[in-house]
């Protein structure tokens, strides 16, 4: 095999080995510059099925299709060069059989050089996890709150709770054994985030779990404030940039309907001048 000299990435097994050990960062970023802003930051980068609601104006995940992951994934590849990337695969692209599941998988990993690909579901995804990490397709699982299965919940409500522990208890020995290099816990109690944590093998991922997981995500966006519609209670907001681009606007409208843009430092004129370092004629 020939040398590249591409940076090295976080590698699946690494993550799997770090367990218990520092915290890992993850964010998803769904563009090539927010890539680029996360990559030093992150041990893991997930180009999320969430790009259907932030990006793309989507009320769930379950419209977000194989070739909308596969742009993103792509734009994503191009800003990173540390972090590991996983890529989502979205509702309907993987559920049918472990063979549908290895097809598209592939795909995506192929058309976007990810390394690893991320599905919903416990118990019922053994089959398919096995098949595809049995085939060289790392898989992170997601268990808890799946949101491709809301309707199914009945809303994005908190799992786990009381007897409905064991449900998720399962699902995460499930995808343990069937050969998942790590699992996202989604809005399951902290109590119960703790006790998977400590006994599964593999590293815990939370998101509305506990500080206890071996690693956290968010959304990109939520945690930069990029919108005000609604505010879930498991993200820290780290920013206000939505307040802040809104600001932004209204004052670039204000300026225009005002001619007060552009001024005289935006303007051409008519012979050619020396430009500041960093500014293009
Ligand atoms: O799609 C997504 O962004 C996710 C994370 C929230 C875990 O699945």
């Amino acid at each position: 095999m020939s040398a590249t000299n591409e940076a090295r990435s976080v590698t699946p097994p690494e993550v799997t080995a770090r367990k218990g050990k520092q915290p890992f960062v993850c964010l998803t970023a769904y563009t090539t510059p927010m890539a680029r802003l996360v990559d030093a930051h992150c041990d893991i980068v997930l180009v999320g099925d969430s790009v259907g609601m932030v990006l793309h104006g989507l009320p769930s995940t379950l419209g977000v299709t194989l070739d909308m992951m596969i742009l993103h994934g792509k734009a994503v590849r191009r800003g990173l060069d540390r972090a590991l990337m996983v890529v989502d695969m979205p509702f309907g692209s993987y559920e049918e059989s472990p063979e549908q599941a290895f097809r598209n998988a592939a795909r995506l990993m192929a058309e976007t050089g990810c390394a690893a690909v991320k599905i919903e579901g416990g118990e019922t995804m053994t089959d398919t996890i096995r098949f595809l990490t049995g085939r060289g397709i790392p898989v992170m699982a997601h268990i808890g709150l799946t949101p491709q299965a809301v309707n199914a919940f009945g809303g994005y409500k908190v799992q786990g709770r009381g007897d409905d522990a064991d449900r998720i208890s399962r699902d995460a020995s499930a995808v343990a054994g069937a050969g998942a290099f790590s699992v996202v816990l989604e809005k399951v109690p902290d109590s119960l985030a703790r006790t998977l944590t400590a006994g599964l093998a593999i590293p815990t991922i939370g998101i509305g779990a506990s500080p206890a997981c071996d690693g956290q995500i968010l959304v990109i966006d939520d945690m930069l404030g990029m919108f005000t519609a609604f505010r879930p209670k498991f993200v820290k907001r780290y920013a206000e940039l939505g307040r802040e681009a809104e600001t932004a606007i209204a004052t670039y409208a204000e300026e225009v309907r005002q001619r007060r843009f552009p001024a005289a430092e935006h303007v051409f004129g008519d012979a050619a001048k020396d430009v500041k370092q960093g500014d293009k004629e």
